[in-house]
């Protein structure tokens, strides 16, 4: 599955927005004892994350960048940093070789916008591969399934069900979690235990965040044209009327996703 350098620079302001204050504080509290940290950031894409996560961490910070998408990895490498800051882009196809991302000098292991797009078993692989390597791992704006329009229309709920369902879709590591992978990724940390942070990092949409809305509008529209359901004649007119609301200046939304920080107990 690919992601657009387009798509990630239009999102990563209102991704920076929801981010969970309290997690992102519970990551810099983790910090503080240190001089430096080590950073692996999992499907890094334009790498929203570290400049999210950066100034929050100790002034001298590594930062390996590991994606599959060569093109998205060459841009976040090239994007400006601060002086302390080093940072190397790693290729790698997590789906196979999610392992070989983690081995090395890493202290904190980070992603955003991944964890609904894997399988069970591949959060299982996470989960055993940091608890092994004893590394805490922040995880944010995993979807959580809930969305909400405003105005309302009678065929939102039938829209956002096919996007759920479209969500558990193989995006290249198995059949997806999608929204499940919001309540899933903490409570299979904690079972190993590990102590997690977590809070809500929903996307607010107003009337003037018209482009942003247009892109998640249509693309749940396509989604729902590919699940079959609603009927593509109903898609249409829905999709439709959703953007006279966007284009008049009516529409408003709320997209639910869940951040969380995962550390190993000090003692176990
Ligand atoms: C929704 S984007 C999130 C990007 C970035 N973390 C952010 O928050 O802006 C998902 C990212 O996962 C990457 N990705 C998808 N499948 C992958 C795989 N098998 N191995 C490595 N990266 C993958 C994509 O290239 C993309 O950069």
């Amino acid at each position: 599955m690919s992601f657009s350098a387009g798509w990630l620079t239009l999102r990563e302001p209102y991704d920076r927005r929801a981010r969970n204050a309290a997690v992102l504080d519970a990551v810099a509290v983790w910090a503080t004892q240190r001089q430096s940290v080590a950073v692996v950031d999992l499907a890094c894409g334009l790498g929203s994350t570290l400049r999210s996560v950066s100034e929050r961490l100790p002034k001298r910070q590594s930062w390996r960048l590991v994606d599959n998408d060569l093109s998205l990895l060459a841009r976040a490498g090239d994007l400006a940093r601060p002086p302390d800051l080093t940072v190397s882009t790693v290729p790698v196809d997590l789906a196979r070789d999610l392992e070989a991302a983690l081995d090395g000098p890493v202290e904190l292991v980070t992603n955003s916008a991944l964890l609904d797009l894997v399988s069970h078993e591949w959060l299982d692989r996470l989960v055993t591969e940091a608890a092994a390597r004893r590394l805490p791992v922040y995880a944010a704006l995993s979807y959580d399934g809930l969305a909400t329009l405003d105005p309302v229309d009678a065929l939102d709920s039938a829209v956002i069900d096919a996007v759920n369902q479209h969500q558990q879709g193989n995006k290249g590591f198995g059949p997806a979690l999608g929204p499940e992978a919001a309540a899933t990724a903490p409570s299979r940390f904690e079972a190993v235990g590990y102590t997690v942070t977590q809070g809500s990092s929903d996307w607010v949409f107003g009337p003037k965040d018209a482009e942003i809305q247009t892109e998640v509008l249509t693309g749940w529209a396509v989604a729902a044209r590919e699940v079959g359901a609603p009927p593509i004649s109903d898609i249409i007119g829905w999709l439709a009327r959703r953007r006279d609301h966007i284009a008049s200046g009516r529409s408003s939304m709320r997209v639910g996703h869940v951040d969380f920080f995962a550390q190993p107990t000090a003692t176990r």
